[in-house]
């Protein structure tokens, strides 16, 4: 049986969960999955640009072999030269011994060009590290040792005042990230002459209350250590922190990310899902952003918080398929679909009408939102999709049986998500102001 007063998502008060639990039982199986050794070798298969350093170390050998044969004749004879030269001259006159060590500094001058050359290989393999290999979790150690205490000071506060936070700084962080990376480029704000990434249609249904918390945090540690925390390491770990105090699991977060200073609308729709999008767009999409099938799952676990307004769903509920205003998508449950058509018979007129994407437990970070869709309860086109299409139905049954396999992996997942096309060194900046780049201040 579906309660009604738990479809309208602001009626109801949530009390955040504490979660000792969740330190103790997911971090340490996190550990051997997020070594740093795995995650920055070069070679590793986990890395990207594996391929592109691979090429490089054979050009490098190719380049070698092509200067060898021009090498050792000249080598050998500036030695022959040498003992020729040394023993004619060594015992004559100071000229000869000026000579002799000219002669000797065109050797090691030769050889000085092979081993610049290995040099700048090796820079430039260094240089071509993933941005991700430069992060790390105790990056602000020295500069702003109390960054994490402020965090999860600010945000705890936040959330008991404001209770959707937690689920808007997840969907927050999913949309910064999977539009040009993990830049805070979404906090960004329109201004006369440009607009940005949070005013792009989809993105008007974030919620004020994530955007909040980040500013919040930030103005706390612009006062405690100016200049020195980027937007972008505050809205990671300020989702981590909210996620796990909801009873959701605890994963360590990598620190070190660069701002951007730009915020394109026009990268946003091609970059996120729609509720409508078909399952092979979904999967193409996180497969672009190289996560796998299983990955996009346990992501997409996330709706076990939250709510969806009427029109991300309004489709499924009424006039479905042309077959009258009170025809529903026979997939779902009912007394469900009955009742979100009660709940939102207004939304035309009120756009922020609204229900709670997993209505079992919707202030809960748990497995409800996967045992909920076995049962046609699944709010979203995209929701029941999950469990409809045969690529996805065996990890949200292996969900909706395990919660703690879910919570394993969806940490792992967020880990990967929040290195997703980080910006480190030049490539951005710390910005002093969430909402503005710095050389607009
Ligand atoms: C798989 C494809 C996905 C689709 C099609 C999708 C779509 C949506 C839609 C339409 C909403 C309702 C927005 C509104 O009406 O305000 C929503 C909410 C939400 N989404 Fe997703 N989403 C997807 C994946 C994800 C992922 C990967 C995450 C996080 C890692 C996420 C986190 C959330 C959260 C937390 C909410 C609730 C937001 C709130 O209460 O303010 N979603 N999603």
């Amino acid at each position: 049986n579906v309660d009604p007063t738990l479809l309208r998502a602001p009626h109801v008060t949530l009390t955040p969960a504490t979660c000792s639990r969740c330190t103790v039982e997911f971090f340490p199986s996190l550990l051997p999955t997020t070594s740093p050794c795995h995650r920055t070798s070069l070679l590793s298969p986990s890395n990207p640009s594996r391929i592109l350093v691979l090429f490089f170390l054979l050009l490098l050998l190719l380049l070698f072999l092509l200067l060898i044969p021009h090498f050792s004749p000249f080598l050998s004879s500036l030695e022959r030269k040498h003992q020729i030269h040394s023993y004619k001259y060594s015992k004559k006159n100071e000229k000869g011994k000026k000579k002799k060590k000219r002669e000797r500094m065109g050797r090691p001058n030769s050889l000085a060009f092979v081993a610049s050359v290995v040099a700048a290989a090796i820079v430039f393999l260094c240089s071509s590290a993933p941005a991700d290999a430069k992060l790390k979790t105790t990056y602000y150690e020295r500069t702003c040792p109390r960054l994490q205490e402020i965090v999860s000071r600010v945000v705890t506060d936040k959330q008991i005042t404001n209770p959707t936070t937690a689920a808007g700084t997840l969907r927050l962080f999913f949309h910064d990230c999977f539009v040009g990376g993990c830049d805070a480029s979404v906090l960004m704000a329109t201004n006369a002459f440009h607009r940005s990434e949070r005013d792009a249609d989809i993105n008007l249904s974030l919620p004020g209350d994530a955007f909040d918390a980040v500013v919040r945090a930030k103005t706390n540690l612009e006062l405690e250590c100016p200049g020195v925390v980027s937007c972008a390491d505050i809205l990671a770990l300020a989702t981590r922190d909210l996620v796990s105090m909801v009873g959701g699991p605890f994963y360590p977060v990598r620190l070190g990310r660069k701002d951007s200073v730009v915020s394109d609308p026009g990268a946003v729709e091609a970059n996120l899902p729609r509720a409508n999008t078909s399952m092979s767009q979904i999967i193409s999409l996180f497969a672009s952003k190289r996560f796998t099938v299983q990955e996009m799952v346990a992501l997409t676990g996330a709706h076990t918080l939250g709510f969806a307004h009427c029109k991300e769903f309004a489709e499924r509920i009424y006039n479905y398929n042309g077959g009258g205003s009170a025809a529903f998508d026979p997939s779902m449950n009912p007394r469900y679909a009955q009742a979100l058509q009660k709940a939102c018979a207004n939304y035309m007129k009120d756009s922020t009408m609204a229900a709670f994407n997993d209505i079992t437990t919707p202030g809960k970070f748990d497995n409800a939102y996967f045992q909920n869709l076995g049962r046609g309860l699944g709010l979203l086109a995209s929701d029941h999709a999950l469990l409809a299409d045969e690529r996805t139905r065996p990890f949200v049954e292996l969900y909706a049986a395990n919660q703690s396999a879910f919570f394993a992996d969806f940490a792992h997942a967020m880990e990967k998500l929040s290195v997703y096309g980080v910006k480190t060194g030049r490539k951005g900046e710390v910005r002093r102001r969430c909402d503005l780049p710095n050389n607009s201040l």
